[in-house]
């Protein structure tokens, strides 16, 4: 089946790049109906121009709560059609009314081996901790902090002389390889959302 996506972002949006260039060159079957993003300044926005798909920016600052803010995503994303939500590099917390409107349809990409080093700052936390295996994690998203069933997993080694950057260069390589693969086997059937394994 042909994956309608609708796209959440908040910065560079490697990954949505990673899922346009799938899509372009026909080894992944879906169309990105809308990307939304919550910062103005975001890379992501660009590159969603460049590819020539639908893009809007939704500042969460612009709306008086959280519930006002996803009931406008919400909103957003039915219009342009999105059946499935991929939050790539989306850094907000998304509430319950929202997972209601797209229960057990909506993945996120993860720069750790969940349940290791959630939260915003996972590549520098698994090297301070010290890891010598850390990677990356696509999940089904509930109503917890980058939790939620694991999809696909992929282990990335910790090197010796390791920074966060070089590290998270080699964890996002990992990633688009990693997103574009679970997308793919969604559209092919081979994984099923929560429930319906
Ligand atoms: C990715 O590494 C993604 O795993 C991470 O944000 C980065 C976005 O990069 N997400 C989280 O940390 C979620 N908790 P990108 O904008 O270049 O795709």
């Amino acid at each position: 089946m042909t994956l309608e996506l609708g796209v959440l972002v908040s910065g560079n949006g490697s990954n949505l790049q990673a899922i346009l260039d799938a899509i372009a060159a026909r080894t992944l079957d879906a169309r990105v109906r809308v990307v939304v993003s919550n910062q103005p300044g975001a890379f992501a926005v660009e590159r969603a121009r460049q590819a020539s798909v639908p893009s809007v920016v939704c500042s969460h600052k612009d709306y008086a709560s959280r519930q006002a803010f996803d009931q406008r995503l919400i909103e957003l994303l039915q219009e342009a059609g999105a059946e499935w939500i991929v939050l790539a590099g989306f850094m907000r917390i998304l509430t319950p009314e929202f997972m209601q409107a797209f229960k057990g349809r909506v993945l996120n990409i993860h720069p750790a081996l969940l349940p290791a080093f959630p939260g915003t700052h996972a590549i520098r936390q698994a090297l301070a901790y010290g890891v010598k295996i850390t990677g990356c994690t696509v999940h089904w998203v509930d109503s917890g902090v980058d939790s939620g069933p694991i999809v696909l997993q992929e282990a990335v080694p910790v090197l010796d002389n390791d920074t966060e950057e070089s590290l998270g260069e080699r964890i996002h390589r990992a990633e688009h390889a990693l997103f574009v693969d679970a997308l793919r086997k969604l559209s092919q059937g081979s994984i099923a959302p929560p429930g319906q394994a």
